[in-house]
């Protein structure tokens, strides 16, 4: 295969294990390239993008700008905060009005689930989800299995246990999707109040016992209790949460083996996981975020060609 499958990257749901091949294939030569001295290519000269963040990050926003740049797309950036939209414009005016610039791709996080979607209906661009509400966060699940893959080889057969508040990640459920379709075999564990009640249908293992799901594993995935997200108590307390839940080097010492440790940022040290552990030798978050630029890139280059043609 040469070409994705689909028009837009709105969420793993949609996409092929060869799609995830393709997608792969292109971030190694990528990764090549970002490592060599002149870091740039000159694929994407033709090309404008805008990245729109109706919602905060850090690592995803730097992570697609710094990718189109080093593609040599023009960038734009947006960000709801500064923008009308605190004015009262509705999401196709906004983005229709900055397709009038001859914009070719929308980068679009949006705290609505299905925003990606609802957009590709409506504007005549390609859109890529940089994370909608709860729901999908795909460029973010592919970086986390291509650093997988990079760590143990393949995919396949492997164990991987997603930790903590899965109820209100967008990174469990695209990760779950991404992990199943590669032939990983998938753990969810956290306090039951943050598991989804539906969440054994789409076939993990569940479990609330730290020790055990660690045991389990090869790869652990932990995540950040999402604070924004709640409008109640789901647990009594933060200490509570990190007695139970959070990952020590003596949980790790206490193992049979040594598992790896992945996190998609940002960290709550001393929450979810304590600084020994996010700046120890198993764990992989930094080739994480450098993984993250050449998946990206693999991503909006792979997009950019279907214009083209
Ligand atoms: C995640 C997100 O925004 O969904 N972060 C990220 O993109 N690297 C996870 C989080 O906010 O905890």
């Amino acid at each position: 295969m040469t070409k994705l499958s689909v028009e837009h990257l709105l969420g793993i749901k949609y996409l092929k294990k060869q799609d995830i091949d393709l997608i792969f294939k292109t971030a190694d030569h990528f990764k090549e390239v970002i490592n060599r001295p002149i870091k740039k290519v000159p694929s994407l000269r033709d090309i404008t993008i805008a990245n729109l963040f109706f919602e905060n990050s850090t690592r995803t926003k730097l992570s697609f700008e710094l990718a189109e740049k080093r593609l040599s797309a023009d960038v734009i950036n947006f960000s709801s905060s500064q923008s009308s939209v605190t004015k009262g414009e509705t999401l196709i005016d906004t983005v229709n009005n900055i397709l009038a610039m001859k914009v070719d791709i929308i980068v679009m996080r949006h705290p609505n689930v299905g925003a990606g979607v609802f957009l590709s209906k409506h504007v005549n661009a390609k859109i890529i989800n940089a994370g909608d509400g709860a729901h999908e966060h795909p460029t973010q699940a592919l970086l986390d299995s291509y650093s997988i893959r990079e760590k143990l080889g393949t995919l396949k057969g492997k164990k991987i246990v997603i930790i903590g508040d899965i109820l209100h990640s967008r990174v469990a459920l695209s990760n779950i999707y991404a992990l199943q379709l590669q032939g990983a075999e998938v753990m969810v564990c956290g306090p039951t109040t943050l598991l989804p009640k539906y969440i054994a249908s789409l076939g993990v293992k569940v479990e609330t016992n730290i020790k055990k799901a660690l045991q389990w594993c090869d790869v652990a995935n932990v995540l950040r209790v999402q604070h924004e997200r709640m409008d109640i108590k789901y647990f009594p307390s933060i200490r509570e949460y990190t007695q139970l839940f959070g990952i020590n080097l003596d949980l790790l010492k206490s193992l049979d083996k040594k598992i790896v440790i992945m996190h998609p940022g940002p960290i709550n040290r001393g929450v979810e996981i304590t600084s020994e552990v996010a700046d120890s030798d198993q764990a992989i978050i930094l080739n994480q975020v450098e993984n993250g630029v050449a998946i990206r890139m693999a991503i909006i280059y792979l997009l950019a060609q279907q214009i083209r043609n």
